[in-house]
């Protein structure tokens, strides 16, 4: 088994790029595994993407124009001018009116070229209202997690974001601690999250799939660990996943004794399970057994390392909130075991 537990969309990308890389070792392999990333900006899967993509590639091609014609010309003036007796100058052009006009007038017009179509697309990826139909979803970036709540579905989940494909999202963007920065390279787009400050981010999946993001700002110790991920299903997915996380939590009769260690142990100080406790500190773990990772998505939600993070969670993830509670190996196998069960 892979460390992602069944091979998901970014393992099989690395192994792609992997095999690529093993195959015709050359700059050509390093410059296409580079885009093969599931975290590359130019593998679009949004309106946002694709529109952002666009003013990059025609960037590119504007520079690489450039490139070519200064090259040119150097080359050209290179050859032509060459020294042909010692100490001969060619003639001097210094304070040419007409070069010298061109050459101000010729970036400005490249930089006009390049300014028309990138404020207009900053305000088609930033629409003042909502687009009609839009699922709203508020985002908070705390140290050093990702809360996801679906206000119109009562949904309130962490690090995995899902959102049903071909609608757009609207989303929310807010913190209660220090400023953290929201970013899918995929899917485009990246904003600050800024604490006493509303953000917003709106774009529309357009293709199934697991993408991965990561916070983009600076904000302390486990800010490399602050990962999430954005899960776009599918109409029937989409479906069945609202249906699940809006059930009440799953109890599991063989949980039972889990349930009780976690019931009088520090974590409902912190952690939301609906009808059991209410902690905003942590995040809601109602629905955490149907998570694909745990810890801010930093490790694969198995029983093995579930258990290994309730017993020392900043060995995990350095910094964490969360402390060691101190709990016996039985007590915190019980709680590892009442906590898969939440489905
Ligand atoms: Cu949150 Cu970096």
């Amino acid at each position: 088994m892979s460390f992602y537990g069944a091979p998901s969309v970014e393992v099989k990308a690395a192994a792609a790029a992997a095999r690529f890389r093993l195959r015709r070792r050359g700059l050509l392999s390093i410059v296409v595994a580079m885009w093969r990333t599931p975290m590359s900006t130019v593998l679009t899967k949004s309106d946002f993407g694709r529109a952002t993509d666009q003013i990059y590639g025609l960037i590119a091609w504007i520079s690489l124009g450039i490139f070519v014609i200064v090259v040119g010309l150097l080359i050209y003036a290179l050859v032509r001018y060459r020294e042909r007796r010692p100490g001969e100058l060619p003639r001097q052009i210094r304070g040419h009116s007409l070069l010298e006009i061109g050459w101000t007038i010729a970036p400005a017009l490249v930089l006009l070229v390049i300014a028309i179509p990138t404020i207009q697309t900053i305000f088609r990826t930033q629409p003042a209202v909502e687009p009609e139909g839009a699922l709203e979803v508020t985002v908070r970036g705390h140290q050093w997690w990702w809360e996801f709540s679906y206000p119109a579905l009562g949904i309130v989940t962490a690090n995995e974001l899902h959102l049903p494909l071909g609608r757009a999202a609207a989303l929310l963007l807010e913190g209660p601690d220090v400023i953290h920065s929201f970013w899918v390279p995929q899917l485009g787009g990246k904003r600050d999250v800024i604490p006493g400050r509303l953000n917003r981010l709106t774009f529309t999946p357009e293709a199934p799939g697991e993408y991965l993001g990561q916070c983009a700002e600076f904000c302390g110790v486990s800010h490399a660990n602050m990962r999430l991920r954005v899960i776009v299903d599918g109409t029937e997915a989409w479906q069945a996943w609202v249906r699940l996380q809006q059930a009440p939590p799953a109890a599991d009769a063989a949980a039972t004794e889990g349930a009780a260690v976690f019931a009088k142990s520090a974590c409902v100080g912190c952690h939301t399970v609906r009808g059991v406790s209410a902690g905003v500190v942590g995040p809601d773990l109602t629905h955490f057994g149907s998570r694909r990772t745990l810890a801010a998505g930093l490790l694969p939600n198995t029983p093995a390392n579930l258990l290994a993070w309730i017993q020392d969670p900043p060995a995990v993830k350095p910094g964490a909130k969360m402390p060691a509670l101190g709990l016996s190996p039985a007590e915190a196998r019980a709680v590892a075991g009442y906590l898969a069960s939440l489905r």
